[in-house]
């Protein structure tokens, strides 16, 4: 279960406190216990509310910020202190450090910063491995040609996931010209990707998720830009801080690619701990392949995290042998899926993911394998084993629908 932090916070200015609380509002690990503009009476606060975490900003009045700070530690030990100041004068960060401050961030606060902190008062808290990894499990999924399968897989595991309560899931439609990962969801976005991207900067955890379009099996999607105009304003430098964001907020994030292999699709595969090289058994698939994974390797933050997954496997025309095409390619196939038109088009067309139409397909069943084995949660591969007997099952029906 998610290791819930409670925060108490002290800051006089009206404005930074603000800032603070709407960074924090929305995150799903933290829960403002106390808010306080005085530093004169926080220590009641804190010794009548226990927060795991009291956050003291010292703009105001560094001297009582500190003064509080020794005070705190001295009467509610058991209270990890976090600092923020917007000066990062190396003699203020002793004097907060020897007073008893855990932790010191300097304004204007990075979200990177704020979690690396909180992260290491839970372990310090709770112990190793209490706490909820803040590491989001990125998979990218590219495709050999147009109409391998890329959406259908991507769409797929992001819903396999996000059927686990304690998983947080989005789905990136990185297609920025066809995507429509929107229609496999029966979605209709009130956001693009290029809201976000162009407001990157001052979104908070609460407004990133109202951003997002929340599909009934718990994943959120971002979807694709409407207007082809709009697509060159979204820059690599947005994209990045979409990605941390969205890294920040999730416990997986799967990206959709285009075809084209563009800046923004290199990126996405950069920022990945996965990328899935989605190919069928046919000769020009297999040669792309090849092509593709000469290119890829060039990219040393990319080249270690590709994957081969044949889709469709067992379809008879033009096929080539699953031995022999691993022979050409030189390299381990992934992951195999098999092929089931009739399913995956009730899927796509009736916009409701593989897990909810068919529980015990075998496409079904692979999809599920190859998500536990990316995101090594044995629980996933013990329920696909299952058949679509375990817990994850039973989950899936009682999620509540929105
Ligand atoms: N395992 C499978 N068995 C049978 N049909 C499949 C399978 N996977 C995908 N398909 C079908 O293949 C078609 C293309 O799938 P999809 O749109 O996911 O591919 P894509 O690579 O995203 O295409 P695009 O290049 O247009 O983005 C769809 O009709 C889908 O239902
Ligand atoms: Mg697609």
């Amino acid at each position: 279960m998610t290791q819930v932090l409670r925060l108490a916070i002290v800051d006089p200015k009206d404005t930074t406190r603000d800032a603070l609380k709407s960074l924090l509002l929305g995150m799903d690990r933290i829960w403002l216990e106390a808010e306080a503009s005085r530093y004169e009476f926080f220590a009641d606060v804190v010794s009548q509310t226990h927060p795991d975490v009291g956050v003291i900003s010292l703009d105001a009045d560094p001297d009582k910020g500190l003064d509080l700070v020794s005070q705190l530690h001295k009467t509610s030990p058991e209270c990890s202190i976090l600092v923020v100041s917007s000066s990062s004068d190396g003699s203020l960060i002793l004097r907060a450090m020897r007073a008893g401050a855990k932790e010191f961030l300097t304004h204007p606060i990075k979200l990177e910063d704020l979690l690396t902190a909180l992260d290491r008062i839970t372990t310090l808290r709770f112990g190793k491995g209490t706490g909820k990894s803040r590491g989001c499990t990125t998979i990218a999924v590219a495709g050999s040609t147009g109409g391998v399968g890329t959406t259908s897989l991507a769409v797929n595991l992001g819903c396999a996931l996000a059927a686990d309560e304690k998983n947080t899931v989005v789905l990136v439609d990185l297609d920025m010209c066809l995507g429509d990962a929107d229609v496999f969801l029966d979605a209709i976005p009130e956001y693009t990707v290029l809201d976000l991207a162009q407001n990157v900067t001052r979104l908070d955890f609460a407004l990133l998720k109202r951003s997002l379009t929340k599909h009934s099996s718990g994943l959120f999607l971002l979807p694709r830009p409407v207007h082809l105009e709009d697509i060159p304003q979204i820059t690599e430098d947005d994209m990045q801080r979409v990605f941390g964001l969205l890294k920040a907020t999730f416990t997986h994030m799967i990206i959709d690619l285009s075809k084209s292999y563009s800046r923004l699709d290199m990126l996405a595969m950069q920022v990945s701990d996965h990328v899935l090289l989605v190919t069928q058994l046919d000769l020009p698939c297999l040669r792309n392949v090849v092509r593709l994974n000469t290119s890829l390797n060039e990219h040393s933050a990319i080249k270690d995290k590709v994957k081969i997954v044949v889709n469709r496997v067992g379809l008879e025309s033009g096929q080539i042998t699953l031995k022999k095409a691993q022979e050409t390619l030189g390299k381990e196939i992934f992951s195999q899926l098999p092929n089931d038109y009739r399913t995956m088009s009730e899927v796509r067309n009736n916009g409701v993911p593989l897990v909810e139409q068919a529980p015990r397909a075998a496409i079904t069943q692979a999809v599920l394998k190859l998500a536990a084995e990316l995101c090594d949660d044995p629980e996933l591969a013990g329920n696909a084993d299952k058949g679509g007997k375990g817990k994850w099952f039973g989950l899936w029906s009682s999620k509540t629908k929105a």
